[in-house]
C-alpha cells in the first residue's frame, strides 16, 4: 500500500485527507473526524488535485470517512468572521465587498473540481457512508457512482437551512436520482433521510449493518475488478450518457462503442 508519498502527504493531511493507492484500487478518506470531517476549501483543492495525480492504474475510487460520520459538510468555520486559518475567507471577502461575481464564480468552480472527477469513465467511484452525510459530504457521497450505506448512515441537503443552495455538484445526481419533486422535498426542508429510506429512494445501491461496511465495500470492489476495465469505462460512459439521449441516439452510441470495443477485442486476439 502507498501513500501519495512524501509533502504530498502532508498538504493532504493538512486538507483533512488521506490517500491509499493499492494496485488499481485508491482510497480517498476524510481524516478530520475531531471535527467530523468538515472540509473546508483545502480540502476540496487537495480533492481536486488527487483526480488530477491519480495513478493510471486505478480503476476504483472509494471514498470514505474515518470515525463515526461520513462527512458533517463544510466546516462552519468557513462562513464565520476570520473564516480558517491559512485560507481565503469568503465571508470576509464579501462582507469588504473584495470579491466580486467572476471571482466567486471562479472560486466555487475551482472547489466543484474536486467533486466533478468521481464521474470520470476511466474510474468507479463508491462512496462508503457511515454516520452523517451532510451538505457537502451528502454531495460528496452523490458525486459518486455507487453509495454504500451502514445502516446508520444520515443524509442531509443542508445548505437551504444556512440560506444557501447545494453548489457542489450534488443536486444534479440528487435529480437524477430521486426526481425533481422528491429531490425538492429533501432540499426544501432540509430533513435528515435514514438509510432505509436512502435505499428506497434510490439514493443507495446498498445498505448494511455497520459493522459489515467494509467487507461490503470489499466485495463490491472485486466484483468491479472481475469485469475487464476498457469494457466497464466504455460502459459507464454509454450508461452516463443515456438521459440525455433519445432512444435512437441511444442505439446509435451502442453501436458505436461496440464497434469500438469488438475492434480492441479483436486486435488484442491477434497480438495473442
Ligand atoms: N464545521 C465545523 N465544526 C464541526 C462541524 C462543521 N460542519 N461539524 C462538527 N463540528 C465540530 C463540533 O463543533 C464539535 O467541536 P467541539 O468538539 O470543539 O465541540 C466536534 O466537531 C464534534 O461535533 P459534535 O456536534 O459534538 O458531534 P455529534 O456527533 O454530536 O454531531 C453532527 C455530529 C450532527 C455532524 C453535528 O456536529 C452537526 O450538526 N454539525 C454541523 C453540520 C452542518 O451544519 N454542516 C454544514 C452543512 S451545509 C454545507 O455543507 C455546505
Amino acid at each position: 500500500m502507498a501513500g501519495a508519498g512524501g509533502s504530498a502527504d502532508g498538504d493532504l493531511e493538512a486538507a483533512g485527507l488521506r490517500l491509499s493507492v493499492t494496485g488499481e484500487v485508491a482510497t480517498v478518506t476524510l481524516a478530520r473526524p475531531e471535527r467530523r470531517n468538515a472540509m473546508t476549501g483545502r480540502t476540496w483543492e487537495a480533492l481536486a488535485h488527487v483526480g488530477q495525480t491519480l495513478p493510471e492504474s486505478v480503476r476504483i475510487v472509494i471514498v470514505t470517512g474515518e470515525g463515526s460520520s461520513f462527512s458533517s459538510g463544510i466546516d462552519l468555520n468557513m462562513f464565520r468572521p476570520g473564516g480558517i486559518e491559512g485560507e481565503v475567507s469568503l465571508t470576509d471577502r464579501i462582507a469588504d465587498g473584495s470579491a466580486d461575481d467572476a471571482e466567486l464564480d471562479a472560486l466555487i468552480a475551482h472547489y466543484q473540481e474536486g467533486f466533478r472527477w468521481l464521474r470520470r469513465p476511466d474510474v468507479v467511484s463508491v462512496a462508503a457512508v457511515r454516520g452523517h452525510a451532510i451538505g457537502a459530504g451528502f454531495q460528496l457521497a452523490l458525486s459518486c457512482d455507487l453509495r454504500i450505506l451502514a445502516d446508520d448512515a444520515q443524509l442531509c441537503m443542508k445548505e437551504p437551512a444556512l440560506g444557501l443552495v447545494p453548489d457542489l455538484t450534488g443536486t444534479k445526481p440528487l435529480v437524477d436520482l430521486v426526481g425533481p419533486n422528491r429531490a425538492m422535498e429533501l432540499c426544501l426542508t432540509a430533513r435528515t433521510v435514514s438509510a432505509a429510506e436512502a435505499r428506497e429512494l434510490r439514493l443507495a445501491e446498498l445498505v448494511v449493518e455497520s459493522g459489515q461496511l467494509e467487507g461490503a465495500v470489499d466485495d463490491l470492489v472485486a466484483a468491479l475488478l472481475a469485469v475487464p476495465r476498457e469494457a466497464a469505462a466504455a460502459t459507464k460512459e454509454l450508461l452516463q450518457g443515456a438521459p440525455g439521449r433519445t432512444l435512437e441516439e441511444q442505439s446509435a452510441a451502442e453501436r458505436r462503442a461496440q464497434a469500438a470495443r469488438l475492434r480492441a477485442l479483436a486486435a488484442q486476439d491477434a497480438r495473442g
